[in-house]
């Protein structure tokens, strides 16, 4: 029932009943007189009726007022007072940043319904931009911390060929020429990965900012093998490289971001090497498969457990036996090298026996030009 019309019963009621009461009392009064008076007895009230009984009924005449009031008071304070009470509280709870105190608006009538209504509109559109910030903020925080990751691989390899050039390795011209235009392409790398966060924070968005590229698979992986292979061969590891791909093929991808999952994949493998230096290898073999290509890089480290397996691309996850070993990580690396071939279309996954070594898998589709169709694709 609205406010209103509880005040106007409460106010009808308290204003009516003693008038209603007191003229029940003159009416009956009167007449017991008029009758008394016809038959020549008494003359007053008091003549007429007892003390005692005027007493009581006056007594009783407040009592029922009393109770009356008492009702009527519970009445409205029910209708009001308790929802405002449960209102407060509920926007105490909001104020406190907990929206989950819901208020029911089909459990209430007339004004408070729609405060109840407006209450729980505000709770759930707060609630969800809560939630909206919270998750930006995470995925923020995941790609800063992904950047990060993989500025640490460009830095530890320059280090390491400036330390080469510092204590002769570099010792005839070629090799100079290598090692120096390794460190430029790291440093390039640096530099890539810091734009990218600029971008990050300039552009406030959430998403790796691809830029894709119609890229000649023989060309691209040519280039990068190139490149690892110096870095691999300065550590003793053995590189093989495989192309059985047509050197028309083409794949539509960010090359930059593709880099990425390589370097994150041979980063693992030079980690997980547990074979001498000698016999280490990897190979790196790109392979047809109909309407996509498969790119497999090989090594013969130490292998991952069965039971790690599935569990390799998830988030911070490493295997009991990296967690206790000495080599550094936070299983961070595979999750980005998931995420960057998704991202492209493609899948990921991981065969590995240990002791023998791992082989990552990832598939991506090949760029099928339509002859009769301009097509323009938007970097
Ligand atoms: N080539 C590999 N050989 C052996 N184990 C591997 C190999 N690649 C990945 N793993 C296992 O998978 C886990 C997850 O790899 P991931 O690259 O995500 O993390 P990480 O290398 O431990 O740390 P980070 O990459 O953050 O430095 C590793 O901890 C390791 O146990
Ligand atoms: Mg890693």
């Amino acid at each position: 029932m609205k406010f209103k019309t509880r005040l106007y019963i409460t106010f009808a009621s308290i204003a009516a009943l003693p008038i209603m009461l007191f003229t029940l009392c003159f009416i009956v009064v009167g007449k017991v007189m008029i009758r008394l008076r016809q038959t020549g007895g008494v003359d007053t009230v008091s003549d007429l009726v007892p003390k005692s009984i005027l007493v009581s009924l006056w007594i009783s005449f407040f009592i029922i007022l009393f109770i009356i009031a008492c009702l009527l008071t519970r009445w409205i304070g029910k209708g009001v007072f308790s929802p405002i009470n449960d209102l407060g509280f509920g926007l105490k709870q909001v104020a406190d940043g907990n929206f989950d105190y819901a208020l029911d608006p089909e459990s209430v009538k007339g004004e408070v319904k729609e405060l109840y209504k407006s209450y729980e509109e505000m709770r759930l559109r707060l609630k969800e931009s809560a939630g909206e910030k919270i998750e930006s903020e995470d995925n923020n925080r995941e790609l800063i911390t992904n950047i990060s990751h993989d500025l640490k691989t460009p830095i530890t390899a320059i280090k390491g060929y400036v330390e080469g050039i510092m204590d002769g390795v570099a010792d005839s011209p070629e090799k100079m020429e290598k090692y120096i235009k390794t460190i430029y392409n790291k440093a390039n790398d640096m530099d890539r990965l810091i734009n990218e966060l600029t971008i990050y924070s300039k552009i406030d968005t959430n998403r790796i900012p691809y830029t894709f590229l119609r890229l000649n698979v023989a060309d691209y992986f040519n280039d990068c093998v190139e490149e690892v292979g110096v870095e691999l061969e300065s550590k003793g590891i053995e590189l093989n490289y495989t192309n059985l791909v047509d050197s028309q093929t083409r794949i539509i991808a960010d090359p930059e971001q593709l880099k990425r999952v390589i370097n994150n994949i041979i980063s693992n493998s030079v980690k997980y090497m547990d074979k001498e230096k000698e016999k280490s290898i990897i190979d790196i073999r790109i392979l047809d498969e109909a309407d996509a290509i498969k790119v497999e890089i090989e090594d013969n480290g130490r292998g991952i457990a069965a039971k790690d397996l599935p569990n390799i691309f998830d988030r911070f996850y490493r295997s009991d036996s990296s967690r206790n070993s000495s080599k550094g990580g936070s299983g961070i690396g595979l999750s980005i090298v998931k995420k960057i071939v998704e991202d492209h279309g493609g899948y990921i996954y991981a065969t590995s026996k240990e002791g023998e070594g791992t082989c990552m898998h990832f598939i991506i589709r090949k760029y099928e030009e339509i002859k009769d169709d301009e097509q323009n694709i938007d970097n």
